[in-house]
Formats: C-alpha cells, structure tokens, sequence
C-alpha cells in the first residue's frame, strides 16, 4: 500500500506525511529531500545547475543513501549526513532548476521505485507520475501567505521575502505541480496540523 500527499511548497507535506506514517506504523519518503541533495551536491561541486550531464555524473560519483522514516528522512552521501543541510536557502533558491532536468527526475524516481512498500510518499508528482497507483492519493494547498508565515517559523528571513521565494518556486514547479484527477484536495489554512492528518486518516481505505 502506498498513500501519496502531493502540493505546494510548504503546505504541509512533510508534517503531515510524517503523522500519518506514524499512525500507520509504516515510513514516509520526501522525494523533495533527493532534489535538494542533488542541488546541494551541484552546488558544492561548482557545477552549472542546469548541466545534466555534469550533474548525473557527479551524482553517480557520489551515491547517496535516503534513509526514510516516520519521523524524519535522513540523507547520507558515504559517512558524512547532509540532512541538516538540505533546507538552506541556496538550496531552495537553486532546487527548481535541478529539477526541471527530466534526468535528475528520472534519477530520482528510480531510487523511489526501488524502496520496498508500504510508505507514505510526499512530493509534487507522487500520484501523477510515480505512484500513480497509490491506493490512497491527497493534495495539499494553502495560501502562499499562510505558507510564508509557517516557513518563517523555520528560516532567517522575513516573511514577504519568503512569501516571493515560494510563489517563485511555485511557479517554476508549476509542470510537475498538478494534483492527480483522483486526489483528494485539502486547504491546509484553515486547519491545524492535526487536523489534516485526522482528515487524511479518515480518507484510507480499511
Ligand atoms: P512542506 O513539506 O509542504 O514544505 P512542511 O511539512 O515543512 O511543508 O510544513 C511547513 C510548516 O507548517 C511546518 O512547520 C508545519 O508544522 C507547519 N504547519 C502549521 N499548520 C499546519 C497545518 N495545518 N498543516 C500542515 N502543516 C502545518
Ligand atoms: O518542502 P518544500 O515544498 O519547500 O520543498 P520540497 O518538497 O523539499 O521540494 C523541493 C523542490 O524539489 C521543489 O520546489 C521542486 O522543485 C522539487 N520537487 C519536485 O520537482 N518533485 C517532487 N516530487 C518533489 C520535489
């Protein structure tokens, strides 16, 4: 059984897959945590961020390992973790161009194919194309201003200048963005966290 929540840049992806792993007792997997690994790899290498060739290769030079869990996704390249390194904000601002390479997306989607179920997957296109048989399927939204006010509580800066860095973001993620024809739609703004993960819960199938 795989359930996918897909959305918007910080409408609650990642919390809410993590509750919602929780509560089943399985992982959940951040597909946005291998995109910001190959941006922060690209970037620490000093490679043109839109070099596909270049960045494949040094990706795999360079294998990663993603280890998913319910609380939490960890990344580790060899012996050296970069979990705690992938939320920058050089990594958000370069992490869109990365991935609207189809080779870095085809790098990725494999590595997630290939991770045993049942998990939880959060991503943009997790019940479009790459699960696009998950049993359960749920898209999150809320307004880039809500969001900008929840991303601040995590990041130096202010919210306006979050606020543009997301609905940026969303724009250049607007291809891989569309929720599924079988998703079910939730506006995180008006609900607590709980909440969402209540509402995801009640929609799984027995
Ligand atoms: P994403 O993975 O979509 O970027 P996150 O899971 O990082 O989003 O959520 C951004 C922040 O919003 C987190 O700190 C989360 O706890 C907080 N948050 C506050 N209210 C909600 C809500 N109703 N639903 C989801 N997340 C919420
Ligand atoms: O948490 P937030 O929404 O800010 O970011 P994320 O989910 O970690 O995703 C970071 C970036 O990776 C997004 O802005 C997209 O460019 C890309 N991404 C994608 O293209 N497809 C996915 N399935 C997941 C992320």
């Amino acid at each position: 059984m795989i359930v996918t929540i897909d959305g918007v840049a910080a409408s609650g992806k990642s919390s809410v897959a993590s509750g919602v792993a929780r509560a089943l007792g399985i992982p959940y997997v951040s597909s946005g945590l291998l995109y910001r690994t190959a941006t922060l790899l690209g970037l620490e290498a000093g490679l043109e961020l839109n070099d596909a060739t270049a960045l494949l290769a040094h990706l795999r030079a360079n294998p990663l390992r993603l280890e998913p869990r319910a609380k939490g996704n960890r990344v580790w390249v060899g012996e050296r973790e970069l979990t705690a390194e992938l939320h920058s904000s050089r990594v958000d601002a370069g992490v869109s161009r990365v991935a609207a390479l189809p080779e870095v997306r085809a790098w990725v989607d494999a590595q997630l194919r290939a991770l045993p179920e049942p998990f939880v997957a959060e991503g943009r296109d997790m019940g479009t194309n790459v699960f696009p048989h998950a049993g359960a399927k749920f898209y999150l939204t809320a307004s880039p201003r809500v969001r900008a006010e929840r991303r601040a509580k995590e990041r130096p800066e202010d919210v306006p200048a979050i606020e543009a860095a997301l609905t940026e973001r969303d724009r250049l993620d607007t291809v891989q963005s569309a929720p599924a024809p079988d998703a079910r739609v939730i506006d995180t703004g008006p609900l607590t966290l709980d909440e969402v993960i209540g509402a995801v819960l009640s929609e799984l199938p027995e």
